[in-house]
């Protein structure tokens, strides 16, 4: 029987690496989460307790394991058109204006998870283009990027089950975006996924490569984050946004008094964020 108890000393170790590699925050006494979601790694890496595998992970030559058990620890939870109001203000408010400046239109999905972020921005992009033919020619690129490996493999198959396409997805839609891949499968169709590119990015680095965006998502992820990790992450979207450019949050998160470079819309339903000129 492994052995999953874990020292408090340990515990502390492992919540401080946490917080230093992805700026993940466990709270106090989250010992039970920890072992939860770390003891599936025990057999994977052939260590006989969780205390063994913590001390292992604090090793920096330990990259594959480190990387695994970065993955366990992130919460990964997702569904199609999340919220619905950042999608139709898209298509109400934003895509009009940014038809007018003739330009590709650049979009970031900053935690993509499995995909259904960037694959319902990239699908309503498409429903929107199909009622104005002529908007966007020079097209509409989508980046989406995560911390978790296994995630970003997920998004790059946009292969999903049926408990995934009964999450947010219409009748309508999954007709519509999706072919039969068999076993129960569903994958994206080619012309919403040539749209949506994929890579690794820990929003605790520079995003200087990027580039610049017209919008950003970054939806329920800050809510695991400290404070001061939040607002350095805030100033740098708005350094990666063009002026006037948007950032989505999710319907619980705020910038509050975290950032004097965006204004706030409200919007009715919902508030988006714009960054001042
Ligand atoms: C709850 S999901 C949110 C997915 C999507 N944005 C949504 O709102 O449906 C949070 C995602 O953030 C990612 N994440 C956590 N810490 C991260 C970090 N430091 N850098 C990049 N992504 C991170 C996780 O891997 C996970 O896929």
């Amino acid at each position: 029987m492994p052995n999953k108890e874990l020292l408090d000393k340990e515990y502390v170790l492992f919540r401080d690496f946490l917080e230093q590699q992805c700026g993940i925050v466990l709270g106090e006494n989250k010992q039970y989460l920890v072992k939860s979601r770390l003891g599936p790694l025990m057999q994977r890496f052939n260590v006989a307790s969780l205390s063994e595998l913590v001390s292992k992970t604090l090793s920096p030559f330990e990259r594959q394991l480190r990387s695994a058990v970065i993955d366990a620890m992130t919460t990964n939870e997702t569904l199609w058109f999340r919220d619905s109001y950042p999608y139709e203000l898209l298509k109400k408010q934003i895509f009009p204006e940014l038809e007018k400046t003739c330009r590709t239109v650049k979009i970031w999905s900053a935690a993509s998870s499995s995909g259904q972020e960037p694959y319902s921005i990239a699908m309503t992009a498409m429903e929107y283009q199909q009622t104005r033919p002529s908007a966007f020619s020079l097209g509409v690129h989508i980046l989406g990027t995560d911390i978790s490996n296994t995630m970003l493999e997920h998004c790059q198959r946009a292969e999903y089950d049926g408990l995934a396409l009964s999450r947010g997805l219409s009748p309508e839609r999954r007709t519509k975006f999706f072919d039969d891949s068999g076993k129960g499968m569903m994958r994206i169709k080619e012309p919403v996924r040539k749209n949506v590119n994929f890579r690794h990015l820990n929003l605790l680095d520079s995003y200087a490569l990027l580039g610049k965006f017209d919008i950003i998502f970054c939806r329920n992820v800050l809510i695991y984050f400290s404070a001061d990790v939040k607002a350095k992450i805030i100033r740098q979207f708005a350094q990666s946004l063009n002026p006037r450019g948007y950032l989505f949050l999710g319907a619980s998160e705020s910038l509050s008094s975290l950032n004097q470079d965006f204004e706030m819309l409200r919007c009715n339903p919902g508030i988006i964020y714009r960054k001042k000129t």
